[in-house]
């Protein structure tokens, strides 16, 4: 067995996996060996104050941000170490959905242009994949006729459903979902995070959620990853992280929640 097999099977079912991830700006390291997992089926949380590092660590996995040193992990092969080709199907695995999809929706592109691209990169149309992108918006509560509009005809929680529904469409193992409800309404924000638990009862999509907001963390994610400084400060199943946090930093963070821990939306 080689050293990759053996170490291809300790991550077991991990879809995704960080070893000691380095990430440097210039002179400036902003993650300082960050190991973590998200495994099959669970929605993971990734909480920490802002600049902490959480979407510095969200776009390494997605291959936005380049890694100085350690690994990932996708579908238990190791990125690094993969053909250009080859790194280019795994980075398909792993799906990022911003905080604004304004910016990621072309506003030039109809609904229905925007998912068939993302179902066939290369000669996508809207005809040919009629029925998979009608399903693809009823699961995200939209009409099949959406797709015959442009995103400047949808307000923000329904443009964010909609880039929920493209990440979708590429059959990702793992969605890195950055900060989406951040940016919407209270009552929308409550719209998307409804789409998001109705996903996870299939349980298999596996979803790293990256919030500030800890009601939404609780509400949402299986476990949860707190970061401060580049670091994690603390890992380990929502439930117990909340009620009986191990860290300093993560029981000030539950603190500064207006209404104290067991808050709500
Ligand atoms: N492209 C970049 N070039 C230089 N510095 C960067 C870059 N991206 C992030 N940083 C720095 O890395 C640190 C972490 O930023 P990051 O965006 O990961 O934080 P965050 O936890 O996502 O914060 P927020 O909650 O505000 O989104 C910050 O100090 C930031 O200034
Ligand atoms: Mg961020």
């Amino acid at each position: 067995m080689t050293a990759g097999t053996a170490a291809a099977e300790a991550v077991g079912t991990a879809v995704v996996s960080c070893r000691d991830v380095v990430v440097e700006f210039g002179a400036a390291r902003v993650l300082h060996g960050v190991s973590a997992e998200v495994r099959q089926g669970r929605v993971v949380g990734l909480v920490g104050e802002s600049g902490s590092g959480k979407s510095t660590l969200a776009k390494a996995i997605v291959g936005m941000n380049r890694i100085a040193s350690g690994e990932l992990w996708i579908d238990g092969e190791e990125v690094s170490r993969a053909s250009r080709s080859q790194r280019h199907r795994l980075y398909r695995k792993v799906q990022y959905v911003p905080q604004d999809p304004y910016s990621s929706l072309n506003p030039r592109r109809t609904i229905g242009q925007t998912l068939a691209e993302a179902i066939d990169p290369v000669g996508g149309t809207p005809r040919r994949h009629t029925e998979r992108i009608a399903e693809a918006l009823e699961a995200m509560w939209l009409d099949p006729s959406d797709a015959r509009k442009y995103p400047h005809e949808f307000s923000g929680g329904q443009r964010q459903r909609i880039a929920i529904a493209r990440a979708l469409l590429v059959d990702p193992s793992l969605i890195v979902a950055d900060e989406i409800t951040s940016a919407l309404d209270v009552s929308v924000q409550a719209e998307v995070i409804r789409v998001l638990q109705e996903l996870k009862q299939d349980g298999e999509r596996s979803m790293l959620f990256i919030t500030h907001n800890l009601a939404v963390a609780q509400e949402v994610c299986d476990d949860v990853v707190v970061m401060l400084h580049g670091e994690i400060v603390e890992n380990g199943p929502t439930e117990r992280v909340f009620r009986s946090p191990e860290s300093e930093y993560t029981q000030k963070l539950l603190d500064s929640v207006p209404g104290g821990p067991g808050f709500s939306l």
